[in-house]
C-alpha cells in the first residue's frame, strides 16, 4: 500500500441490484481509486435480511466474492451466514457493534426499517450514504436530522447518476433562489409513457415493462406514483422546502379499484384501462401533445402524475428509461438549469454510490 494511502472502512447494508454491483466496482476498481484519490476503499461488513459478515481488518477478497456469488439472482448471504461457512458471519443485530468512527455505511435497501442504523451509525462517527429514499421521505421530522447531516449523502435517490441533488446544494450554497422543479423522474413511468404514444395497449406496455425488468415485481409499485412522490419530496426538501407527504397530490398510472387483486389478477384485469389511457394519449396528440408522468414541485406544494408536454420539447423528446430534471431558479430564467441522462440502472447507481462515498471520505478526513 501506498504510504500516503488513507483506509476508508466501508459497511455494506444490502447486497440485491445495487449492493451488489457496487460491491463489485469497488473491487475492480479499488488500485485505480486508491491512485486517483489517495482512499483505499476496505469493505469491513456486508449484509443482507439474512445476516452480516464482518472482519475488522475488512474481509477477505474470496469471502467478497462468495457474497457476491450467494446474493446474485436474488439470493441471499444466508448460506454462507446460516453454516457459518465464513469466518465473520454473525447475525445482523450485531450491525450496531461493528459501527466505528470515520467509517461509511452505505444504505443500498429499499428497507422502511434502517432508519434508527442510520443514526446509529451518525452518532457513533461514520459517515452515511443512502441509495435508499425512504428515510428522507418519511415525515420532516424525522427526515430532517438526516437531511442536513454533514456526513450524509443522497445522491442516487434521485436520477440515479445525475448530480441533481449536488447541483441543488451548489445553487443555495450560492445564494440562488430555486423557484421550481419540473422534471421525468422515473425511468419506469418514462417507458410505459413512451410505449402508450407508439400506440401500444397500456395493458401490454405493462406486461412488457414487467418482462423486461423495468418494473417492480408488482408493477403497481410503480404504478401507484409513489416512488415518485417520494422522489418529489426529497427534491423539495433539498430545495429548502420542507413539505410534507399532505403537500403533494398524486395521480397514480393505474385504478384504484384494481389495488385489492392479485399479481396475476391485476395483470389480466390491466386491459380494461386499455381504451381508456388510448384516449388521453390520443387527446393529447390532436393537440400536438404527448403524455408524460411528471412531477412540478413548488415551495407550496408538488404534483406528480400524468401531463400533456409538447411533442418536441425536452420532456416530449424522453425516451426508455431516460430522466429530465429541469431547476428554475432566480438566476436560471428563463432557461432552466436541466440535467438529462439515464435516471436508473445498476451500473450508473452503484457508481453514483460510489462518488458519494468518495466525496464523503475526503471531507471526512479534510484532505
Ligand atoms: N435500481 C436502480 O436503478 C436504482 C436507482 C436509484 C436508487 N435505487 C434504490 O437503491 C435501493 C436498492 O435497490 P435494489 O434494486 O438494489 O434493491 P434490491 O435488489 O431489492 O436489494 C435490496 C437489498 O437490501 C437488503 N435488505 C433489505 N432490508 C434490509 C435490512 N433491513 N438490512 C439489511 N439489508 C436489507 C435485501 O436483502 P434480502 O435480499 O435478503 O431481502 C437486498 O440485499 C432501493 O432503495 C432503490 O430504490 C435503485
Amino acid at each position: 500500500m501506498n504510504r500516503d494511502t488513507r483506509e476508508v472502512p466501508l459497511i455494506l447494508l444490502g447486497l440485491g441490484n445495487i449492493g451488489g454491483t457496487l460491491l463489485r466496482q469497488i473491487l475492480e476498481t479499488r488500485a485505480t481509486v486508491a491512485e486517483r484519490t489517495g482512499l483505499r476503499l476496505v469493505p469491513i461488513a456486508a449484509a443482507d435480511v439474512s445476516g452480516l459478515l464482518y472482519a475488522a481488518e475488512g474481509l477477505p477478497e474470496a469471502t467478497l466474492t462468495a457474497a457476491l456469488e450467494a446474493t446474485q439472482d436474488g439470493g441471499t448471504l444466508a448460506a454462507l451466514v446460516g453454516q457459518r461457512l465464513l469466518p465473520g458471519a454473525r447475525p445482523l443485530a450485531d450491525l450496531p457493534t461493528v459501527l466505528q468512527p470515520g467509517a461509511i455505511l452505505a444504505d443500498l435497501t429499499a428497507s422502511p426499517k434502517t432508519a434508527p442504523t442510520l443514526h446509529a451509525a451518525l452518532a457513533a462517527g461514520c459517515g452515511v450514504v443512502l441509495a435508499n429514499k425512504i428515510p428522507l421521505a418519511g415525515p420532516w421530522d424525522e427526515a430532517a436530522p438526516l437531511l442536513a447531516h454533514p456526513r450524509l449523502r443522497y445522491e442516487v435517490t434521485v436520477g440515479a447518476g445525475l448530480p441533481v441533488i449536488q447541483t441543488l446544494h451548489d445553487l443555495r450554497d450560492t445564494g440562488d433562489a430555486i423557484t421550481l422543479i419540473e422534471g421525468c423522474v422515473s425511468g419506469t413511468l418514462g417507458y410505459l409513457c413512451a410505449e402508450l404514444e407508439r400506440g401500444v395497449p397500456y395493458s401490454q406496455a405493462v406486461a412488457q415493462a414487467r418482462a423486461l425488468g423495468y418494473t417492480e415485481p408488482d408493477p403497481r409499485d410503480d404504478l401507484s406514483g409513489k416512488d415518485v412522490a417520494r422522489k418529489a419530496l426529497i427534491l423539495a426538501r433539498t430545495a429548502g422546502w420542507p413539505l410534507e407527504e399532505h403537500h403533494l397530490t398524486v395521480e397514480p398510472l393505474c385504478s384504484e379499484a384494481l389495488a385489492g387483486l392479485s399479481i396475476e389478477a391485476f395483470m389480466a384485469a390491466a386491459a380494461t384501462l386499455d381504451a381508456a389511457y388510448a384516449a388521453r394519449v390520443a387527446a393529447a396528440q390532436t393537440q400536438g401533445n404527448v403524455l408524460r408522468y411528471i412531477a412540478r414541485v413548488t415551495p407550496e406544494g408538488s404534483a406528480v402524475g400524468l401531463t400533456a408536454v409538447e411533442r418536441d420539447g425536452p420532456l416530449g423528446a424522453l425516451r426508455g428509461p431516460a430522466n429530465y430534471i429541469a431547476l428554475h431558479t432566480a438566476r436560471y430564467q428563463p432557461l432552466p438549469l436541466a440535467l438529462s441522462g439515464p435516471g436508473a440502472g445498476r451500473e450508473v447507481t452503484a457508481a453514483g454510490v460510489l462518488s458519494d462515498i468518495l466525496e464523503l471520505a475526503r471531507r471526512m478526513s479534510n484532505v
